[in-house]
């Protein structure tokens, strides 16, 4: 063994040179694949979340301290380490694997998904200054061309891979600002402070939180985002805003952006898109559609319709992470024309200099606010192969059909309302026994959130809580291929079977 490095358990895994090294490389990654499938067929398909609540998680993680310990000085076996993984991670996790897992929107990464970002680690390719990163920029440019051919975007069009949709939204947005906001405002540098001021951007009030935040991180003020109603099925429409941007032209605002959602987080709403394309280009308004989740319907030949006119956006945020299930992280953001990434996140730091600048190499630096990225397009190359468009598509026609056959069941059901029909594969939905119905609005919703609580415990089925204009529903994002009929049914069935404990428990508690 080399005396140049610390003595540390297990030498043979910290030098690749070493003798035995390939073996006790080759025994770690069985260990930890043993770990990762004990965890899978005994957990994981066992309960969709595991019970405890916060605190009791708290409790069962930190120990009695409640806080995280300290880092170890000395290291330990890896054998060791996966142990304290068998015993400390493992029985905590949410289990999107689990069929009546139905998430915000977790998917179960398919496997080639997994086996992709397995390999993008080992390969350790930095996406960032073409260098680092060589075949890593090759593999990125080709799969985000295969994401912006799917939206319909232009052959002009270019992509690029992000954390997610929360770094996509303000990515699109600061490109919206860079380019877009200068030539409105006639501007001979990017608009910065005062020329801020009286900007617009339209939203619905179903928009996800990034827009929000990502318009504050860009240095815009909280009036910026003028926020408008959605329509009885939490779609922006058109109309309003129009009349939206009338009303701050004549104050003397400058409207710039529309942000519309195509999949909303709460309902999978789809905003009337086509309508608002129109609405944009006459009135000389950028538009940044949010596709995070509903993007990948256009995977579908059959249900591509459900998402028209993604080719009209000058800006498109689409995330892998979510419908195209894919292991996290891997998020998108897709412009019009390359040029406009470039002109908001090109910069030339000398440290970056290139021998053969007349090859022009493709930095991915400057096209992003990150600098070094992983190689995140790996796992969806090669899912993409593996399985095709049509088999991708397959999955969202899969899990389109079980929403619709849940709402059917809703909707023929006494005891549950649907909220609205979903348009994709989220629905939200309560549950109103007789016992309830003629209960105040406010004890309807904490019965929600008590039947939701109880439904965890109980580790049959998975939905989360939201809230829709001010009543609180349960919400089944369905983005699982292993779910069937037998798990929907199986849900309400538990949702009915929890519910007189439920109510009990309320009126006592
Ligand atoms: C419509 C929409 N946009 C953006 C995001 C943010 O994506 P992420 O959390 O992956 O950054 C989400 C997350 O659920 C979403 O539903």
């Amino acid at each position: 063994m080399r005396d140049d490095l610390p003595a540390v358990p297990d030498p043979a895994l910290l030098d690749v040179r070493a003798d035995g090294a390939r073996d006790a490389l080759e025994a770690l990654v069985a260990d930890t694949h043993r770990e990762a499938f004990d965890w899978l067929f005994d957990r994981a398909l066992a309960r969709p979340m595991h019970p405890e609540a916060y605190p009791a998680s708290r409790a069962q993680f930190f120990g009695p301290s409640d806080t995280p310990s300290p880092a170890p000085r000395r290291g330990a076996p890896a054998t060791d380490v996966l142990r304290v993984f068998r015993e400390r991670v493992a029985p905590m996790t949410f289990n999107a694997h689990h069929p009546a897992a139905f998430s915000y929107f977790t998917p179960p990464p398919v496997a080639m998904s997994v086996a992709g970002e397995t390999l993008a680690q080992w390969l350790q390719q930095g996406v960032d200054v073409w260098h680092a990163g060589p075949v890593g920029a090759f593999v990125e440019e080709e799969v985000t061309r295969w994401l912006a051919d799917l939206v319909g975007m232009p052959a002009r069009a270019w992509g690029v891979l992000t954390s997610g949709g929360v770094m996509a939204n303000l990515m699109g947005l600061a490109v919206a600002r860079e380019v877009h906001l200068r030539a409105v405002l006639q501007l001979d540098g990017p608009p910065r402070g005062r020329d801020l001021d009286g900007a617009r951007v339209y939203a619905s009030d179903q928009t996800h939180f990034s827009v929000s935040r990502g318009l504050d991180v860009l240095g815009f003020s909280p009036e910026t985002l003028h926020v408008v109603a959605s329509d009885e099925r939490f779609r922006l429409r058109a109309e309003p805003i129009a009349a939206a941007i009338a009303a701050d032209r004549a104050a003397g605002c400058t409207p710039f952006a529309i942000s519309a959602v195509a999949g909303s987080t709460n309902t999978g709403s789809v905003d009337d898109i086509v309508a608002l394309a129109s609405l944009a280009r006459r009135e000389g308004l950028w538009l940044h559609i949010d596709a995070a989740y509903g993007g990948a319907a256009r995977l579908s030949a059959r249900d591509a319709c459900r998402v028209p006119g993604l080719n009209l956006a000058d800006s498109v945020t689409i995330d892998p992470h979510k419908w195209f299930f894919q292991a996290y992280d891997i998020g998108a953001l897709l412009v019009r024309r390359r040029e406009d990434l470039l002109a908001t996140f090109s910069r030339s730091p000398e440290y970056y200099a290139s021998s053969r600048p007349q090859d022009e190499p493709l930095n991915w630096y400057e096209y992003s606010i990150e600098g070094t990225r992983r190689f995140r397009a790996l796992k969806l190359w090669m899912s993409w192969q593996h399985l095709g468009t049509e088999g991708l598509g397959g999955l969202i026609e899969h899990n389109d059909d079980l929403a619709s056959y849940l709402a059917g069941q809703l909707r023929a059901a006494d005891d549950f309302e649907l909220a609205c029909e979903p348009e994709l594969s989220v629905v939200c939905f309560r549950h109103v026994p007789a016992a309830i119905a003629d209960r105040a609005q406010p004890d309807i919703d904490r019965y929600q959130a008590a039947l939701q609580r109880a439904l965890e415990v109980d580790g049959s089925a998975w939905v989360s809580v939201t809230t829709l204009r001010g009543a609180m529903y349960l919400r089944a994002g369905i983005v699982n291929p292993n779910a069937t009929r037998a798990e929907i049914d199986l849900l309400l069935g538990a949702l009915r079977r929890l519910s007189e404990r439920v109510v009990e428990d309320l009126d006592h508690g």
